[in-house]
């Protein structure tokens, strides 16, 4: 449990680059993040290297008993590279190039750019292999940054053809898999197929999978080569990447396969922001706890390890359309509750603002005069309590002293394919893929359930609980999957849009729930997308709760089949919005609509319940439990104090039940033994 930084310093003049090294080490600072994006004061010009100064600042890393974590500076070729070989630069789908003078101009299946890659990263990871303050790499940064997972270009519609060809093999094939009757779009050979570039109508939804699948995979294709890169320089070293929150259009479990952990970078103001129509107050101020969390678990479990936060927001930044100041001691909030979910490191973004280029209205732990800036002091703190919490903890650390990962009980199932697919096809402006998933996340959280998100194809045995989010695309093996888990008395709640397409996002030749029919037990006669002026309401267990954007109108087609709960009102009135149905030991539930936070929090509990998950009672939005390595972390996220009731025989490793405004507290309480101000009633503090 450790505080690093980004550091860039190429960016400073070299007098001023031994002051801040030894102003890090002061404050508690351990892992030094360099390097990123320095392409051109690396190789300043072709094969002209000059890697002396940063040698002498890992030197000075090394001297002040810190470590230093390397990046490949592939994110921006320089000038000369790019003049040299402009065929590297991506293309939209209409065209136009993406040009030189932002990052991440390059496309992933340019072979002259897989050269360079190879060239610039042989040479860094030769150069300081035998370097042992060098702890790992960060490949790249932050694959899929500003769109740029998806190019358009000559190179990536070869690739696509070569990609094709290896999945179908036969023309006649890919034509049957896609459904390419369909607008006289029946193709005779491979050679014929192009990116799905700027068109008149929409593109055939089979196609565009396809391509968003191999979008992602030509990325995951290019990461391998800078991971073999590293690891033949120094087998020591870890290779990790930083994702960025939950960007869509790259698919972390894929990459990840590749990593020894994932890291991603958290700006939970700014994401709160950019990823949500409605924001709280206290939201802008501090973020979303189940925002965040969700990021933390998605990278945790895509590697089934501890991650780092290897962008940690160090106070106002500049990419969101709001740059409000964060609370104090909100920087050190979310160190502490990166941590609870399984962080090893949290690295804040960055060290000093800089006063050039395009982020210069981005904090640093330090302005740009060098002074200290708001965020100091947290990571200070910040850096203190983790020493202090790793000193005190005799939890349940590994055996040889390391940290172990939270125990999860639960999961919740994700696909990268199923958010492309809808997205394709999503049939109504309201329908976002993430935020459905988080209503289903938060009612989790809410009762301080420790989670892991996994793909659907994982194996569930260990969890005595699961929730599948819109199972959209659904084949036979994983209905036969689902069901074994139930079948052994796993308890699962399935939600609405599961069972619609194929893999190949065409349409089963059954009504939906296609292959799902057996562990739903239910029909789906009729879906209708809602505009407000028509919501139904739902009565489940005698109460009446809202729900919105999307109605299945379900039939009970098995014996073993009960509805749980009907819609009240509109044109679904009385008809059957959650099914409950036994298979084998255990018991799948399906809601056909979105329900509101209390009817997501019901049929959560009621889950849970059933597969006897402990848990707390639900918590307010703003106020988190998280437990790790034997430790409870209590986060409060509010502008309010609060007080916890805890067991009498409660150690406090940090703070105690008093828990001040955007402050935590450790204890070795679990979760279940806590409540918050003698009992919680799940109010939100909108
Ligand atoms: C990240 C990126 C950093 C910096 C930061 C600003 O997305 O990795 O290089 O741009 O955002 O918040
Ligand atoms: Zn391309």
């Amino acid at each position: 449990m450790s505080i690093g930084v980004c550091y860039f310093p190429e960016h400073w003049p070299s007098e001023r680059i031994e002051d801040d090294i030894e102003q890090m080490a002061a404050v508690g600072i351990e892992y030094i993040r360099m390097g990123e994006f320095a392409w051109s004061r690396l190789e300043p010009e072709p094969d002209e290297f000059d890697f002396e100064w940063l040698e002498r600042a890992i030197s000075l890393v090394d001297s002040h008993g810190m470590r230093a974590v390397l990046c490949t500076p592939t994110a921006t070729p320089p000038k000369w590279l790019v003049d040299e070989h402009p065929e590297i630069l991506q293309e939209e789908a209409d065209g136009i190039i993406r040009h030189y003078g932002g990052r991440r101009h390059y496309c992933f299946n340019s072979e002259v750019y897989r050269r360079e890659s190879r060239r610039i990263i042989r040479k860094l990871s030769g150069w300081f292999a035998d370097v042992p303050v060098v702890a790992g790499w960060q490949t790249d940064n932050e694959f899929g940054c500003h769109g740029t997972i998806r190019c358009y270009c000559s190179d990536c519609a070869s690739a696509f053809r070569q990609w094709l060809r290896e999945k179908y093999g036969d023309i006649d094939r890919l034509n049957e898999a896609w459904g390419t009757a369909f607008w006289s779009q029946d193709l005779n050979s491979f050679a014929q197929i192009d990116p799905p570039r700027h068109t008149t109508a929409a593109h055939h939804p089979a196609r565009l999978l396809d391509y968003y699948r191999f979008s992602s995979d030509s990325v995951v294709k290019y990461n391998r080569l800078q991971t073999e890169l590293l690891r033949e320089a120094n087998s020591d070293w870890f290779v990790t990447h930083n994702f960025m929150s939950h960007f869509e259009a790259l698919d972390a479990y894929d990459l990840c396969a590749n990593l020894d952990f994932a890291s991603w970078d958290s700006y939970p103001t700014g994401h709160v922001q950019v990823q949500r129509k409605q924001v709280s107050r206290a939201e802008l101020r501090t973020g979303d706890p189940d925002q965040i969390g969700l990021d933390h678990d998605i990278y945790r479990s895509a590697a089934n390890a501890p991650f780092w936060v290897m962008e940690q927001q160090p106070g106002d930044i500049n990419w969101p359309p709001y740059s409000p100041q964060p609370a104090d001691g909100a920087m050190r909030l979310w160190a502490h509750y990166a941590t609870a979910h399984g962080a090893d490191v949290v690295s804040y973004f960055r060290w000093r603002q800089c006063q050039m280029g395009q982020e210069q209205y981005h904090s640093g732990l330090l302005a740009q005069d060098g002074s200290p800036d708001a965020g100091l002091q947290d990571a200070m703190q910040a850096a203190a309590d983790l020493t202090k919490l790793g000193e005190s903890n005799d939890g349940s650390s590994g055996d040889d002293g390391s940290l172990t990962l939270p125990v999860t009980e639960v999961a919740v199932l994700h696909s990268y394919d199923n958010a492309w697919a809808i997205g394709i096809e999503c049939n109504t402006p309201d329908f976002d893929y993430w935020q459905h998933l988080n209503t289903y996340y938060r009612a989790l959280r809410e009762r301080s359930v420790s989670v892991d998100v996994i793909p659907p194809t994982a194996d569930l045995a260990g969890y005595d609980a699961v929730i599948a989010p819109t199972l959209y695309l659904a084949s036979t093996d994983l209905a036969t999957h689902l069901n074994a888990y139930v079948d052994e008395g796993g308890e699962l709640l399935m939600t609405m849009r599961s069972g619609v397409k194929d893999p190949y996002n065409k349409l089963h030749n059954a009504p939906q729930p296609g292959p799902l029919r057996d562990l739903v037990g239910a029909d789906i006669d009729q879906h209708e997308s809602i505009p407000a002026k028509l919501e139904s309401e739902v009565a489940y267990d005698g109460q009446q709760f809202n729900c919105s954007v999307w109605n299945e109108w379900l039939s009970p087609a098995a014996e073993s089949c009960d509805v749980l709960g009907r819609y009240e009102g509109e044109r679904a009135d009385g008809k059957a919005a959650i099914v409950h149905n036994t298979v084998g030991d255990g018991n799948a539930v399906y809601i056909g609509t979105w329900p509101d936070s209390d009817l997501a929090s019901r049929l959560v509990g009621d889950l849970l319940d059933r597969a006897g998950v402990e848990t707390t009672k639900p918590l307010p939005k703003q106020i988190r439990f998280m437990r790790r390595n034997g430790l409870t972390w209590i986060a409060n996220f509010r502008d309010e104090p609060l007080t916890v009731a805890a067991p009498a025989d409660a150690t406090w490793f940090l703070g105690d039940a008093e828990v001040g405004a955007c402050d935590v507290a450790v204890t070795d309480a679990t979760p279940p033994t806590l409540s918050v101000n003698g009992g919680c009633d799940g109010a939100d503090d909108d």
